[in-house]
C-alpha cells in the first residue's frame, strides 16, 4: 500500500516530492489553506467519493489521488478553474476549500472529500467579480479564476489591505498578459466596496 500526502498550502510550492513523499510549499498567504490532506492509495485504484461543490453533493468514481481539477472540469463541467501548469505553480486552478484558497491541480480527490468546495461558478455576483469587471482587469482572462478566488479568500481574511499586502497576496498568481495594474485596481475596488 502506498501512502501519499499532498500539502494544501499550495502557494508557489516546490512541486518536487520531499522525503516524506509530499509536495511541500513554503509560502504563507492570508486566506490560503494551511492543512495537509492525507491520501491512502489501496490496490483498488478507483473508488466512489462524495464531494460538496457549490453547495451540492456529488458522488464520483475515480482514483482517490485524482487531482480535484479533473473532477471539477471533466465530471462536473465546472470550467471556472483553469488548468495551467498542473504543478501548483501558477494559480489558474484555484478553488475555495472550506473558505480558503487552494490549488485544485495538487489537491487529491480524497483530500477534498467532505469539505466545502467553492468554484468561481459558486461565487455568484459577488463584489470581487464585479470589481474585476468594472476595472476591466483582464486581457486573455486565463489567470482570472485564480486572481478572483485568491482575492475572495484574502479579503475575507484581510478586509482593509494595504497595497503591499495586496501585492503580497497575489504574488504567486501568475498573469502572462501583464494585466497586473488593473488587477491590483480591482482588488482595491473590491476592498472599498465592502
Ligand atoms: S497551480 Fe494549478 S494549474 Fe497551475
Ligand atoms: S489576463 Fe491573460 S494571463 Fe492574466
Amino acid at each position: 500500500m502506498i501512502t501519499q500526502s499532498i500539502c494544501m498550502r499550495t502557494i508557489s510550492c516546490t512541486p518536487l516530492p520531499c522525503q516524506a513523499g509530499r509536495r511541500h510549499c513554503v509560502i504563507d498567504t492570508p486566506g490560503a489553506a494551511p492543512w495537509i490532506g492525507e491520501t491512502v492509495l489501496g490496490p483498488e485504484r478507483e473508488t466512489s467519493c462524495t464531494i460538496i461543490v457549490n453547495g451540492t453533493s456529488h458522488t464520483v468514481a475515480a482514483a482517490p489521488d485524482t487531482p480535484l481539477i479533473y473532477i471539477l472540469r471533466n465530471d462536473l463541467a465546472l470550467n471556472g478553474p483553469k488548468f495551467g501548469c498542473g504543478l501548483g505553480e501558477c494559480g489558474a486552478c484555484m478553488v475555495l476549500i472550506d473558505g480558503r484558497a487552494a490549488r485544485s491541480c495538487v489537491v487529491a480527490l480524497a483530500a477534498a472529500a467532505g469539505r466545502d468546495i467553492t468554484t468561481l461558478e459558486g461565487l455568484g455576483n459577488c463584489r470581487v467579480q464585479r470589481a474585476f469587471i468594472e476595472a476591466q482587469a483582464a486581457q486573455c482572462g486565463y489567470c482570472l479564476n485564480g486572481m478572483i478566488i485568491t482575492t475572495k479568500a484574502f479579503l475575507a481574511h484581510t478586509p482593509h489591505p494595504t497595497d503591499t499586502e495586496i501585492r503580497s497576496a497575489l504574488q504567486h498568481n501568475l498573469c502572462r498578459c501583464g494585466a497586473h495594474i488593473e488587477i491590483l485596481q480591482a482588488v482595491r475596488r473590491a476592498a472599498e466596496a465592502a
